[in-house]
């Protein structure tokens, strides 16, 4: 049908089907709407429709016939209030959900400026963030800006990210939003069984299908095309499917069309035929009917530190069982690709793929018989990855052959069920996990046995959450004696990758849980406890052990230091609530608060304050005993792994207005890079930020680096960066004094201007050593015990991050990775029926914490401990945070919990801590114990279970 409409001032008429959306009519203009569900879940598609901000994936575009649209392209003035307080107050990261958040604010904004604050009716600040989902930020400086806009006030002076004023005017280069000249689409046609054997596929019905131009089977595949496996005992992962299908969602059949809508119908055409076999099930069905030498094991991990913790004579031996259930990244941007063949260059040009490009490159070479010199992989922007984007899945081969093959442009985007299922998972696991310590609470030895799951088959990092969970399951403490042994168990169910904090948050649950068991065992102060156990300047470097990949050294740090700290910081900040009339946190607006943004000093707190940082005691909930919730804080330490080896290599190029440009080989998915990147060029060049323009994808340039992860970036690449900045700048002066200049500056434009344009100097970073970054989690958590509700009260992290290089940035990880952990421990799991179907398909059943779930967030970085700041291996004194944040937030809200309701401490035994499960682990612990109800003080709590 015909349309009519304005969007964004300018005027279209255009055609429409009648069940093409608003959202896909605006993409389709290019317009800056991004979605994350097609369900109106999570409101990243919002804009105004006739002045009303409305979720444009609910609306069909035939509906807004004669309507005004508007995005965050708009013209209105009213943006540009918004625009400054979203960049002021750190609100975005990747971007993706920043058009809505825009649009959202912007109605906040005209009512503030038309009438004044008091003009403002709408809901609470935190309350209209909420109405948009962002996995990045953690909400605290998106909540902050919209207080900001509704209260009339000016946005604090700052200097903005290199990304900010491109995302924040809706020009992010998101792939979505890209489209080529001549392009089809691609529907992958997926497994809906876990496992069977495949018989037949048939696309005849869908090749007939009006706008189908192609349909694939593996019998078109070369046979090359399949996923690395790194000679582990388990079936390669063919790009689609032959002669098995093993695990729901797995890829079995691809459609090219000239539309999507067209490529979906096909894709709802072709017919597979097989035969439903018994599926392998997940580990938390148990696995003792398996032998040892079973072919479901696929890998096998040990860690060793020490003599055998058996033969340790201890006063106790505590000895517990964990569930972690599968999570997965879910970022608001799902995964897509546009895949472009020039056969006559020859070049291959894919959109879309992050993380790993030089992999990427190398595989996508030897799948496709290609040089890699002839294969681009463009830096867009990507909205959010955590570990899921640019893995290697069957797509990231299958859509750039579909591109050669058609020999046109070639796009797939996932949708959210899709993504649900075919993207990789992370965490599930089951541990075994047991303590040695004597009668003061001193660990004389632990023990852990995994057990992995695996998913159906194995990819090139299947075994890394193993090698993880064991390597840093010792974490902050020291731990004389230590053995673990993982084993990775192979399921019908979605093959499995990393995820932001893969391993460690799991490691910091179990064990976090084991000292505060050890300490109710003990009938000691589980702050104490962990006093007693935890690592201090003078045991670095510490050798925790060695695991697979190489030794696990701390570096730097005081473990027990930094603990302190946080443990002080969290009785001041209680104290003062207190004095400030039991006001609790969680209250106000959002913001993320400095070192003098919340009291620090001794506490000596009355009330439910025992101590410095005490736990509050159930005597004395701390709260208002008349609201019937129970509160409770727990202060947690860890310590991360972060950064990991590879040579890394970045350019710094003299160009002729005297500006530098950096070439580096980072793959941003969302971290600011090119802020941090700039800045660490800007101070060895000695020159201002916006003097620095930073390439991260010409691959000709000489920059090189595996890419993105393992919280890498600002150590390596940075370096790198780093060296490169400072061989320049000796370079240029070397120049300058042979083109008989007599001075000890090094004007760079000047330089430039008389001929030293195009001065140019490699710097190289290629240590193979971890940093260890560490700190403690403080969370404070509000419980009713009948309902088995848990609200979370306040955040903190402290943390020693090394050298920051831009503190907004560091801010901003540390508070995101905390909110996506802190949600990990709450809300995240996919569940399976007893057919080993996933029971999710999108934010319905994965919710994810929203605004209204989170508190305040209190990020206070600590002084570099020696010797981080200047250490010869890392020249710039770094530490990567990407993952900091995230690894003991599970930990912390867990013992907060039982902090609140120490009656439950035997039964906080797996993740997520749901209502749903808290109440059967608590109905469970009841029963255990013959008492009549779940209620918290009607349980007596056993000891142990040993
Ligand atoms: S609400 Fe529209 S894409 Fe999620
Ligand atoms: S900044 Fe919100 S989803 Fe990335």
């Amino acid at each position: 049908m015909a349309l009519s409409c304005h969007v964004d001032g300018e005027h279209h008429r255009l055609r429409t089907e009648p069940r093409e959306t608003l959202a896909g009519l605006l993409a389709g203009l290019g317009s800056p709407v991004g979605t994350g569900c097609d369900q109106g879940e999570c409101g990243v598609c919002t804009v105004r429709l006739d002045g009303r901000p409305v979720r444009s994936c609910l609306i069909l575009a035939a509906q807004c016939h004669g309507a005004r649209i508007h995005t965050a392209r708009s013209g209105d003035p009213a943006l540009a209030g918004v625009r400054a307080w979203l960049s002021a107050a750190s609100a975005l990261q990747c971007g993706y959900c920043t058009p809505a958040f825009v649009t959202l604010l912007t109605d906040t904004e005209r009512r503030t400026a038309e009438g004044g604050p008091a003009a403002v009716d709408g809901p609470p600040a935190r309350h209209r963030v909420s109405e948009v989902t962002c996995r990045c930020t953690g909400y605290p400086g998106l909540t902050h800006a919209a207080a900001g806009l509704a209260a009339g006030t000016s946005p604090p002076g700052h200097t903005p990210r290199v990304e900010d004023e491109r995302l924040l005017s809706g020009r992010g280069d998101f792939v979505g939003a890209r489209d080529l000249p001549g392009q089809l689409w691609a529907r992958v046609v997926r497994s809906h069984v876990a496992h069977a054997a495949l018989l037949r596929v048939d696309v005849r019905r869908a090749l007939r299908h009006p706008g189908v131009s192609a349909a694939y089977t593996a019998d078109d595949l070369p046979e090359a095309m399949r996923l690395l496996h790194r000679d582990l005992p388990a079936p390669a992962e063919p790009v689609l499917a032959t002669t098995d299908l093993r695990y729901a969602g797995q890829p079995v059949a691809v459609v090219l069309a000239e539309s999507a809508a067209a490529a979906e119908d096909g894709a709802e055409l072709v017919d597979v035929v097989c035969a439903p076999r018994t599926p392998l099930s997940g580990p938390e069905h148990g696995t003792s009917h398996l032998s040892d030498d079973d072919p479901r094991w696929i890998a096998t991990v040990r860690q060793r530190v020490g003599p055998d913790p058996a033969d340790v004579d201890a006063a106790v031996v505590l000895t517990r069982t964990f569930r972690l259930p599968r999570q997965t990244a879910m970022p608001l941007e799902t995964r897509g690709l546009l895949a472009e063949w020039d056969a006559r260059a020859p070049r291959l040009t894919v959109h879309g793929v992050t993380k790993h490009p030089q992999l990427t490159r190398e595989l996508l070479a030897r799948s496709l018989d290609l040089d890699p010199r002839h294969i681009s992989l463009p830096a867009g922007d990507v909205g959010g990855a955590f570990g899921v984007k640019g893995e290697t899945h069957p797509e990231d081969l299958l859509v750039p052959w579909l591109a050669m093959r058609a020999g046109r442009p070639v796009k797939w985007l996932e949708d959210r069920a899709e993504h649900v299922v075919a993207a990789h998972h992370s965490r599930g696991m089951v541990w075994r996990a047991e303590l040695r310590a004597d009668p003061d609470g001193r660990l004389l030895g632990a023990g852990a046995e995994i057990v992995a799951d695996a998913g159906a088959y194995v990819r090139p990092l299947t075994t890394l959450q193993a090698l993880l969970a064991t390597a840093l399951f010792p974490g902050p403490y020291r731990l004389p004696r230590y053995r673990a042994r993982a084993r990775c168990l192979l399921t019908s169910r979605t093959p499995v990758g990393p995820l932001r904090a893969p391993g460690r948050l799991e490691a910091a649950f179990v064990r976090e849980r084991m000292l505060d068991l050890l300490a109710h065992e003990l009938n000691l102060d589980p702050v104490e406890v962990r006093r007693r156990n935890l690592l201090t300047a003078a045991d670095m470097p510490y050798d925790a052990g060695t695991v697979n990949e190489g030794p696990v050294r701390y570096d730097s740090g005081d473990f027990l230091g930094a603990y302190e700290h946080a443990v002080r910081r969290a009785g001041a900040y209680e104290q003062a609530l207190r004095r400030a009339g039991s006001q609790r946190p969680g209250t106000s607006e959002g913001t993320i608060t400095g070192a003098s943004g919340a009291p620090d000093g001794t506490a000596h707190g009355p009330g439910g304050l025992k101590g410095p940082g005490s736990l509050e005691s159930p005597d004395d909930p701390g709260g208002s005993p008349e609201d019937g919730w129970r509160r409770g804080t727990a202060v947690v330490p860890f310590v991360d792994k972060a950064g990991m080896g590879g040579d890394e290599r970045a350019v710094a190029t003299l160009r002729p207005d005297g500006t530098v440009r950096i070439d580096a080989a980072a793959a941003p998915s969302g971290q600011s890079h090119r802020t941090t990147l700039a800045r660490v060029a800007a101070t060895a060049l000695g020159i201002p930020r916006d003097r620095v323009h930073i390439v991260l994808d010409d691959h000709t340039s000489g920059a090189a680096g595996p890419g993105t992860f393992a919280s890498r970036t600002a150590t390596h690449t940075g370096n790198a960066v780093h060296a490169a900045c400072v061989a320049l700048r000796r370079r240029a002066a070397e120049w300058d004094r042979a083109a008989g200049a007599d001075r000890t500056a090094v004007p760079l434009d000047r330089i430039a201007r008389r001929g030293g344009a195009g001065l140019r100097a490699v710097g190289r970073y290629a240590v193979d050593a971890h940093t260890y970054p560490h700190g403690a989690v403080t969370c404070a958590v509000a419980v009713d015990p009948e309902l088995c509700l848990v609200r979370v009260e306040r955040l903190a992290i402290s943390c020693d991050a090394g050298r920051v290089i831009d503190e907004r940035v560091v801010r901003g990880q540390l508070a995101g990775g905390l909110v996506q952990g802190v949600s990990a421990a709450l809300l995240e799991e996919i569940r399976y029926d007893e057919r080993e179907q996933p029971l999710v398909t999108g934010f319905g059943e994965y919710p994810l914490l929203l605004a209204a779930d989170v508190p305040d967030i209190d990020v206070d970085l600590l002084p570099p401990a020696a010797p981080t700041a200047g250490t010869p291996y890392n020249p710039l004194g770094v530490k990567g945070i990407g993952e900091a944040g995230t690894s003991a937030a599970a930990a912390a809200v867990a013992a907060a919990i039982c902090a609140a309701v120490p009656e439950w401490m035997p039964a906080i035994d797996r993740l997520p801590l749901s209502p749903e499960h808290l109440m059967a682990a608590v109905d469970a612990l009841a029963r255990r114990s013959g008492a009549r109800h779940r209620a918290g003080r009607g349980i007596p709590a056993p000891r142990s279970d040993t």
